[in-house]
């Protein structure tokens, strides 16, 4: 009896995922997925990437494509929609917000600035569009490193709006940059206990840490960096076990590239919580969603075309020193 209900829900995930690809080809759209949403969708994807390569796909790629799904979070579809103002831009769930992009509302970032005269502003990609606005160059965690390390040595900056990325930043680069305080749910929640105890119970696992982190995680860390870089040091690296701190669906693309190696997600402190290290924005992408928000064409990403011509300088800027 069990058997039978687990075929039929099978089945109709199945006919979901061939209603996606239909309705794909039907309206002209291609799909963008980050490594955080879930795997079935990572999989649905014309493209998988992380917020460097999602903007530069958009920026690069889009070309004949009417419609383009991003299944990411908010920030991501404006930014894929700044860069592409042409296209119909669609996400699966507008309430896909960003914790780290709440952290710096425009007008108090905006107040920051104006108290702080005579500094370069340099802003983290997860943040709103009017923070953009006000930014001079964008960042990823992909590319932030090379990117303040472009500029002179004596440019004083303002960087926002994550404090870890900052401090992390500064502690690479010799840099002080002014931070922000805001910082990301997920990421600042590791525990940096719990992963000391599973180095213990494995002692040659590499451990790979988002620079979202705090401070003292990284300090124990492999491989900090974007989740492109976290799967591509997993897929080169000689070790068979990797503890991974960052959300949990890059698990996914590092299990399908390295289907002999072990992936452990690091767990977070507050064992309240699911456990899991879950992005609950992330994970508000669904099969449902995508099936429906292709189907109706909405919800639709618009931008105030002000803010857009703003937002656009530092973007370019980024994609120029990436
Ligand atoms: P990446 O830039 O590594 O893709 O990370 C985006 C993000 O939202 C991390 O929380
Ligand atoms: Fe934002 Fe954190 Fe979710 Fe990334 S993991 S999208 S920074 S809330």
């Amino acid at each position: 009896m069990e058997k039978k209900c687990d075929q039929s829900l099978s089945g109709s995930k199945a006919l979901l995922k061939e209603e996606i690809k239909r309705l794909k080809e039907e309206k002209g759209a291609v799909i963008l997925a980050h490594y955080y949403v879930d795997g079935e969708i990572q999989d649905l994807a014309d493209y998988v990437g992380d917020s460097l390569a999602l903007a530069q796909k958009a920026a690069a790629w889009c070309g004949d494509a009417r419609v383009i799904v991003m299944c990411g979070v908010n920030f991501m579809g404006e930014t894929v929609k700044i860069l592409c103002p042409d296209k119909k831009v669609l996400v699966p769930d507008m309430a896909a917000g960003c914790s780290l992009a709440d952290s710096c509302p425009a007008d108090e970032f905006a107040q920051f600035i104006a108290a702080n005269p005579g500094y370069t502003v340099v802003s983290y990609v997860n943040t709103s569009i009017g923070v953009k606005a006000l930014t001079d160059i964008l960042v990823t965690s992909g590319n932030a490193k090379k990117i303040i390390e472009s500029l002179p040595e004596d440019e004083k900056i303002i960087f926002g709006p994550d404090k870890n990325l900052g401090n992390y930043i500064n502690s690479v680069t010799g840099r002080k940059m002014l931070l922000w305080d805001g910082a990301c749910h997920v990421h600042e929640r590791f525990s940096l206990p719990k992963v000391l105890e599973l180095k213990k119970q494995y002692p040659s696992a590499r451990v790979l840490v988002h620079p979202e982190c705090k401070r003292p995680l990284t300090l124990v860390a492999d491989c900090v960096g974007s989740t492109a870089a976290l799967l591509d040091y997993a897929i080169k690296s000689d070790a068979d076990t990797f503890i991974v701190a960052t959300e949990s669906g890059i698990l996914h693309e590092m299990m399908k590239n390295c289907p002999d190696k072990t992936f452990i997600p690091a767990p977070p402190d507050d064992a309240t919580t699911c456990g899991c290290n879950e992005c609950n924005y992330m994970k508000l992408n669904t099969l449902e969603k995508l099936r429906d928000c292709l189907r109706d064409e909405l919800p639709e990403i618009t931008v105030d075309p002000e803010l857009a011509r703003k937002a656009m300088r530092p973007i370019d800027r980024m994609l120029e020193l990436s």
